[in-house]
């Protein structure tokens, strides 16, 4: 059996702007992830994947699967990269703790684990670049016009600097970074804030790219408190984030209100995290003040809170 696993994301900063060419800062969410089984299928001929997705209904044979489907499209095109040639028989199970449509990178961490799985088991690992180039081409087909930053957070496991058309910046973060999460939830379709952002763009451009380049100067200046282990220094940034984001038209009454209680719980910075008008928000927080940012953000709504540490 082969088991290969990956973590959940947050945007730390930098969210739609990055779709725009800003750049943005995603880390990784260990507390919740997508896992994929590959068990050796002893009775079947070479080339059968038989697949079991619970969590979203799925089962059956690869064969007879919709190819346009994520999970079938994700294996598909995994077994084309390894290359030509008759695979052992292989059946594949697919779970996720991480909540869908929420802003947490759920669909790109399903990708990347099947492509782990796969190729680890057939003796042929990908390394993260091509594993989150196969996710890219997946989230493309589901998302719209996505930037690829899920796909490049998620397959690297590591906080990423990135920026479209750049190569991507796995860095390490100096300290220690606790971060709460408050999901609304609300399922919110990245597509839909995405185009809903773009059509408001088209509108009124200058406003709009105003906008993207301040989100996009608080991730330029994240990065460097970040490598330099300011780590509370990020909270004002976050603010600042929050309410350009409200500006944009992402912000709902119910993610400030998950915001403002982490604020005045003691959280050092605020923000929703990505795609917003639902999804998940996201707060910095003191080591000492993670449980009473966790409760407040319950009091005030959240349907569920995780607690993250990025860094060393
Ligand atoms: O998948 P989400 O909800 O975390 O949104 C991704 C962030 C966006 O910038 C809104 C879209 C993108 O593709 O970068």
């Amino acid at each position: 059996m082969t088991l290969a696993t990956a973590p959940g994301k947050a945007i730390l900063l930098g969210e739609h702007a990055v779709v725009y060419g800003r750049p943005a800062i995603a880390v990784p969410v260990r507390e919740v992830c997508a896992r994929a089984e590959v068990l050796a299928l002893s009775d079947a001929s070479a080339g059968t994947v038989t697949v079991e997705a619970p969590d979203v209904g799925l089962a059956g044979n690869l064969k007879e699967l919709d190819p346009s489907h994520p999970i079938p499209r994700i294996i598909l095109d995994t077994l084309h990269a390894l290359g030509p040639g008759l695979f052992p028989a292989v059946h594949l199970r697919v779970t996720s703790s991480i909540p869908i449509a929420s802003g947490m990178g759920s669909g790109a961490a399903v990708s990347v684990a099947i492509a782990r799985a796969l190729s680890e088991h057939l003796g042929l690992p990908l390394p993260p670049d091509e594993i989150s180039a196969l996710a890219f081409a997946v989230e493309r087909i589901h998302h719209g016009t996505p930037s690829g930053i899920d796909n490049t957070v998620v397959a690297f496991g590591q906080p990423v600097y990135f920026r479209l058309g750049a190569r991507p910046m796995p860095f390490d973060i100096a300290g220690r970074m606790h971060l709460v999460l408050g999901d609304t939830g609300v399922a919110s379709p990245t597509a839909t804030a995405v185009g809903m952002v773009r059509d408001r763009w088209r509108a009124d451009q200058p406003v709009y790219e105003r906008h993207f380049d301040s989100l996009g100067q608080c991730a330029d200046q994240a990065r460097g408190l970040l490598e330099a282990g300011r780590i509370a220094e990020i909270g004002p940034l976050m603010d600042a984030s929050h309410q350009v984001l409200k500006e944009i038209g992402v912000s709902t009454p119910g993610l400030d209100a998950l915001v403002q209680a982490a604020r005045e719980a003691g959280a050092w910075g605020a923000k929703l995290s990505g795609a917003g008008r639902g999804g998940t928000m996201l707060a910095l927080v003191s080591e000492e003040d993670i449980d009473r940012v966790r409760q407040a953000l319950t009091v005030a709504g959240a349907v569920r809170t995780i607690y993250t540490q990025v860094g060393s």
